[in-house]
């Protein structure tokens, strides 16, 4: 099944490949070294003599002998995985052992294996002839097979222990709202928009910058983590976890917030994060979709209608990302913070200072904000007390039921 494209790929790739070119130089004198240990001769005899019983000798002869690969200039990727897993592309041998199983077939109908290779899908080293070496984990190779093994191995608690795959679906898909097949990623997009983490984070391309943006995050090195606070495997993954579950026990100082995940929304976001990685891959692989992720028409709607209501100044200003003013008919899709109708009274309970003094010399999460985010000068700091004020006048309105303003939008009033 060896494939040749001998069609002209981008200036670009040609790095990966001079890369790649060398690995294979290298992967070619360990091989004739290390010969006599190779096992994929063991796998296609018995393949052979599996496709001879059940299709016939004729069958047989046609299965290639020696290395096979599959390379994918366009991807930077030369896969061997088919040395040993013969049966990929035969019909007929769905419940064989591995390596010699057919394929399920839905996921290559729409990513042909001479078109994607394997290890775009699986991860894992494409050169490697060897099962340890082709699966991983290996040490200084950061792109093990994500199959059930180190599902397992990671405790991920879904059923589904291969999941950890999709990480690499999406690093092709990550502009999908939701992808067929990638449960466990669709669930972490699904949290991101739940509970506004682009109040804080860019990610593809949106969002505010409290926190970093988390559009390339895939790609930080291991050796990038501050793993001294981290019990338990100190992986990339159980970072993330931990981190989701508690941003401050691995970072004592961060405003990022504790959104009391469980373990299965911790994993499905860190597969998610982890997801988020440059990929060497050609245009033309990447799904059909706008560089960024849309908007939906109704939430488009409901910003315009906010927009244009008696908090204008709130949605305007960008305070609406993270706080709901309900007396003004704002409402926050992520509420991080609290709502900001009854802040005038609450600032002097919580903080213990006028709501004046607390916007002058602001703490915790909000002198982030006005440091960095959202930078107010003093005269614009009056017109936001103003407008708490006229927020909270409001609320009171309300409460006491007596005829106020007219707000569009606002709860029905009791
Ligand atoms: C030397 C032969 C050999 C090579 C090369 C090889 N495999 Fe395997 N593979 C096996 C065998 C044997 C098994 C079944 C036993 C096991 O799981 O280790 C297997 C199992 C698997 C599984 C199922 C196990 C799991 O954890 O989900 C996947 C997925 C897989 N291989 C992918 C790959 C990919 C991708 C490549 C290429 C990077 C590859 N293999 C290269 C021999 C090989
Ligand atoms: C489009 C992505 C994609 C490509 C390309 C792909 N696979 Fe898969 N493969 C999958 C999915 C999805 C499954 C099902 C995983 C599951 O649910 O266990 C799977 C299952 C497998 C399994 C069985 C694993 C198990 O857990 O039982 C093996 C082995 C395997 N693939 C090897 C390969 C090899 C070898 C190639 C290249 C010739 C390849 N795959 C190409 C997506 C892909
Ligand atoms: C190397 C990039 C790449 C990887 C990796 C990849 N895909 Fe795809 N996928 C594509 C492209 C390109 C298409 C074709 C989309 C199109 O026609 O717009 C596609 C199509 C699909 C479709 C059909 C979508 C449709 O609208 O018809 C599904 C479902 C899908 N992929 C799921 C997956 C899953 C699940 C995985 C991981 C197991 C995966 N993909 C891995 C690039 C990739
Ligand atoms: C109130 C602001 C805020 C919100 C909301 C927030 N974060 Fe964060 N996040 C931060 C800050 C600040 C940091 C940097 C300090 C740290 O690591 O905790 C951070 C760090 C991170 C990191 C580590 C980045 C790196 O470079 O290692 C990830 C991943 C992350 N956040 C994901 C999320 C996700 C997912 C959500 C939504 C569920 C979210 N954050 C919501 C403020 C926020
Ligand atoms: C990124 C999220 C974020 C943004 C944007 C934001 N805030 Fe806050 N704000 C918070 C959080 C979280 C708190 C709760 C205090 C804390 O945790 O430190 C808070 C507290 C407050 C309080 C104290 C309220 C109380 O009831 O105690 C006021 C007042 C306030 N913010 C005003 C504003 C204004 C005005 C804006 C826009 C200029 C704004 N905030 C933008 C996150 C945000």
């Amino acid at each position: 099944m060896e494939q040749r494209t001998d069609s002209p790929y981008p200036r670009r790739d040609r790095p990966v490949l001079a890369v790649i070119g060398a690995l294979l130089v290298v992967s070619t004198v360990v091989f004739a070294v290390t010969d006599h240990r190779k096992d994929w001769r063991y796998y296609q005899a018995t393949f052979r003599q599996m496709v001879a019983e059940k299709l016939g000798a004729e069958k047989a002869a046609q299965i290639p002998s020696g290395t096979v690969q599959i390379w994918v200039p366009q991807l930077g990727r030369a896969d061997r995985c088919i040395t040993c897993h013969q049966g990929v592309a035969w019909k007929g041998f769905e419940t064989a052992d591995e390596p010699y199983r057919t394929h399920p077939a839905a996921p290559l109908k729409a990513h042909p294996i001479e078109k994607f290779g394997c290890t775009a899908c699986h991860g894992g080293q494409g050169w490697a002839v060897d099962a340890d070496p082709a699966h991983g984990p290996v040490e200084h190779w950061e792109d093990p097979v994500l199959g059930k093994a180190l599902g397992e191995a990671y405790s991920l608690a879904t059923d589904d222990k291969a999941a950890l795959m999709q990480m690499n679906c999406n690093v092709c898909h990550r502009y999908d709202r939701e992808t067929k097949g990638a449960d466990l990623i669709n669930r972490g997009k699904a949290l991101v928009n739940a509970k506004g983490c682009r109040a804080c984070h860019v990610i593809n391309g949106r969002g505010g910058t409290i926190g970093p943006d988390l559009t390339w995050v895939g790609d930080k090195a291991p050796e990038q983590y501050d793993m001294s606070r981290l019990s338990g495997q100190r992986t990339a993954f159980a970072w993330h976890v931990a981190h989701l579950k508690d941003p401050r026990s691995l970072v004592p100082d961060t405003v990022m917030p504790n959104f009391s995940f469980g373990t299965q929304d911790a994993q499905a976001l860190a597969t998610l994060v982890l997801s988020w990685r440059r990929a060497p891959t050609a245009v033309d692989y990447r799904p059909g979709v706008a560089r960024t992720d849309p908007q939906t028409p109704e939430e488009v709607a409901e910003e315009q209608r906010m927009k244009t209501g008696p908090g204008a100044w709130f949605v305007k200003t960008g305070c609406f990302v993270c706080h709901s003013i309900s007396s003004l008919g704002v409402k926050s899709a992520a509420q991080i913070g609290p709502d900001l109708s009854t802040a005038v009274e609450d600032t002097q309970k919580r903080f213990g200072k006028t709501v004046d003094d607390f916007l002058k010399n602001p703490t915790g999460t909000m002198s982030v904000v006005l440091s960095r985010q959202i930078v107010l000068t003093d005269a614009e700091k009056d017109v936001a007390i103003q407008k708490l004020r006229e927020a909270f006048a409001e609320h009171q309105r309300q409460a006491a039921g007596a005829p106020g303003t007219a707000v569009p939008g606002a709860p029905p009033r009791p």
